[in-house]
């Protein structure tokens, strides 16, 4: 499902591009993404994008088409999986898709070892506004990747987990869950339902302090979204936004 995001160079990508980059993220989550980075723009929110597991770049190019001047895109990923065919199919698309060399960086590279300043180094530094962590998908790498996003971030920067309550990996949630009851300055500002086992749910997260900036804009711009319930995640309550919202009937 793609919804308008309020960025036309996105939308455009989003409406004709996205399905055809071949990649496991969501048009439905990749629309959400799209209207916080605009979100993040007009409240002066400033900083780069970058994302592990950038593979052949369908998210990766969703997020970078909402940066502004000066900010960048990094992308993190060891690049073999599966052929090392997939970084020139990533920078083919990022030309395709009207991504120019100045505005984005593949590192490639594994994260395991990898420390902040490596990943801002082709940004010049500063500071990320939003970052999506889909690598690794086991304890030892999510808590890893967490660990070097975290200090990475703006103070309203979001971090995005892909793969989260899927039946498939349903060990990566719990040390999601882990992670942020160590870290109670950061918490679950979203959870986006997935849209099929391929294109599943992920969990956005803010500090604390954020999620005042974002929970009223995103219920009202995501309004038919919503799933009524929400829920309760790591001791607080959750939006939950859905492809297809309702509740069961029961009479
Ligand atoms: C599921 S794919 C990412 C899909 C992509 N984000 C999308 O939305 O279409 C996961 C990627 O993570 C990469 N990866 C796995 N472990 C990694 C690590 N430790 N460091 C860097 N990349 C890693 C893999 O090479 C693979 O390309």
């Amino acid at each position: 499902m793609i919804l308008p995001t309020g960025n036309a160079r996105l939308d455009a990508y989003l409406a004709h591009g996205y399905a055809e980059v071949r990649g496991m993220s969501s048009g439905f989550a990749a629309s959400i993404t799209g209207h916080l980075i605009s979100r993040q723009a007009e409240m002066g929110i400033r900083g780069h994008v970058a994302e592990i597991g950038t593979f052949e770049g369908r998210f990766f190019i969703a997020m970078a088409l909402g940066l502004h001047p000066g900010e960048h895109a990094i992308g993190v990923d060891v690049f073999t999986w599966p052929s090392e065919k997939v970084l020139d199919h990533l920078h083919a698309n990022c030309r395709r898709f009207g991504l120019g060399p100045a505005e984005y960086t593949a590192i490639k590279g594994n994260t395991r070892g990898m420390t902040g300043a490596d990943l801002l180094a082709p940004a010049g530094g500063g500071l990320i506004r939003f970052f999506h962590i889909d690598g690794e998908h086991d304890d030892a790498n999510v808590t890893q990747d967490l660990d070097l996003a975290a200090p990475l971030m703006h103070e309203h920067g979001l971090i995005c987990l892909d793969d989260m309550l899927h039946p498939g990996y349903p060990e990566l949630t719990e040390s999601v869950h882990r992670w942020l009851r160590a870290h109670p300055e950061w918490r679950v500002l979203a959870i986006l339902d997935r849209e099929d086992i391929v294109a599943a749910a992920k969990y956005v997260l803010c500090r604390v302090e954020s999620v005042a900036l974002y929970e009223k804009d995103l219920l009202a711009a995501f309004a038919a979204q919503v799933f009524p319930m929400g829920a309760d995640c790591v001791g607080h309550f959750t939006m939950v936004l859905s492809p297809a919202p309702r509740l069961a009937i029961v009479d």
